[in-house]
C-alpha cells in the first residue's frame, strides 16, 4: 500500500517565557493508505501538536514530514495551504461549522478554493458527501437547527468533499453522548471500510478498539505502536445501546 504519511524524527518545541516546552521529542512513523489509526495519550502528551503538524497547521522545530510523497518542510506557505486544502480533511471536537449556514453551504466551503469547480459541481459534490454521511434529508438545515451528532456529520461531509488523502479527527466524539459517539464511530468505520485513511486523536482508550492501529504518545514520545488484530464493530455495540429517547 501507498505511504500517505511519513514522519521522521519530528520535534516541536514551544518557548514559554524563558522555558522551553518539548511537545514532540522525536516522533517517527509511517501510515499507509487505508489505515484507521487512533492516536492516544493523556492530556499534554502532544496529541494536538502532532495532529496540527500532520494537518500542516503547525511547523515542526526539526524533522521531516512527507504527505502523500511531498516534503512539507520545504514548501512555501501558499503551497502548503493548497496541499492542506486538497489532501486533508479535518474534523474537530467543536464541529467548526459556520452558524446560520446550511449543511450544503458548509460542505461546499473547501471547494471554494478550487477554481476547477463550477457552482453546480460544488453543490453536486456537497450533496453527495452529505448523502454519504446519512444527511440526505437535512441538506438545507442550518447549523443551529441541528443536533451535535448531525453537526458532526456535516463536519465529516465537509472533510470528505475534496476526496482527501487523509482524514484527521481531533477528539471528534468528545462533545457527544455515548449513543451519538457510537453513531459517529459507525460512520468512521464505514469510511474506513470504503478505503479511507483516518487518523483519530483521542484521550479515550475505548475508541482504540474500533481502529486498525493504535499509537500511544507520552510526554512527546511514541511509547507504543500496535496493529489491532481484533477490531470491534461499532454497529454491533450501537444496536445494544438504549435509544436516546427511551
Ligand atoms: N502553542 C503552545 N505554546 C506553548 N506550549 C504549548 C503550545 N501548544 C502546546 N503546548 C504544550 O505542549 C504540550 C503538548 O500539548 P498538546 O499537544 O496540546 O497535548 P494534548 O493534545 O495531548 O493534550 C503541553 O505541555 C502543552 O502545554
Ligand atoms: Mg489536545
Amino acid at each position: 500500500m501507498k505511504e500517505i504519511i511519513k514522519l521522521d524524527n519530528i520535534k516541536r518545541d514551544f518557548r514559554v517565557g524563558d522555558e522551553t516546552v518539548h511537545a514532540l521529542r522525536g516522533v517517527s512513523f509511517t501510515i499507509h493508505e487505508g489505515e484507521f489509526v487512533t492516536i492516544m495519550g493523556t492530556s499534554g502528551s502532544g496529541k494536538s501538536t502532532l495532529l496540527n503538524t500532520l494537518g500542516c497547521l503547525d511547523t515542526p522545530t526539526s524533522g521531516e514530514y512527507y504527505l502523500d510523497g511531498v516534503s512539507v518542510r520545504t514548501m512555501g506557505k501558499n503551497a502548503r495551504a493548497t496541499l492542506r486544502n486538497r489532501k486533508i480533511g479535518f474534523v474537530f471536537q467543536s464541529y467548526n461549522l459556520l452558524p446560520k449556514t446550511t449543511a450544503v453551504e458548509n460542505v461546499e466551503l473547501p471547494l471554494m478554493y478550487n477554481p476547477n469547480y463550477s457552482a453546480a459541481k460544488r453543490k453536486e459534490k456537497a450533496v453527495n458527501a452529505l448523502i454519504a454521511v446519512g444527511l440526505g434529508d437535512r441538506l438545507e438545515h442550518k447549523s443551529n437547527q441541528m443536533s451535535g451528532g448531525q453537526m458532526q456529520r456535516v463536519a465529516i461531509a465537509r472533510a470528505l468533499v475534496n476526496d482527501p488523502a487523509v482524514i484527521l479527527a481531533d477528539e471528534a466524539t468528545g462533545n457527544l453522548d455515548t449513543r451519538t459517539s457510537f453513531e459517529i464511530l459507525v460512520l468512521f468505520q464505514k469510511l474506513h471500510a470504503e478505503g479511507r485513511t483516518i487518523i483519530f486523536v483521542t484521550h479515550n482508550p475505548e475508541i482504540s478498539g474500533y481502529s486498525s492501529r493504535n499509537i500511544t504518545l507520552r510526554d512527546g514520545h511514541v511509547t507504543s505502536d500496535m496493529v489491532n488484530t481484533n477490531v470491534l464493530d461499532a454497529a454491533e455495540v450501537l444496536a445494544r445501546l438504549p435509544k436516546n429517547d427511551d
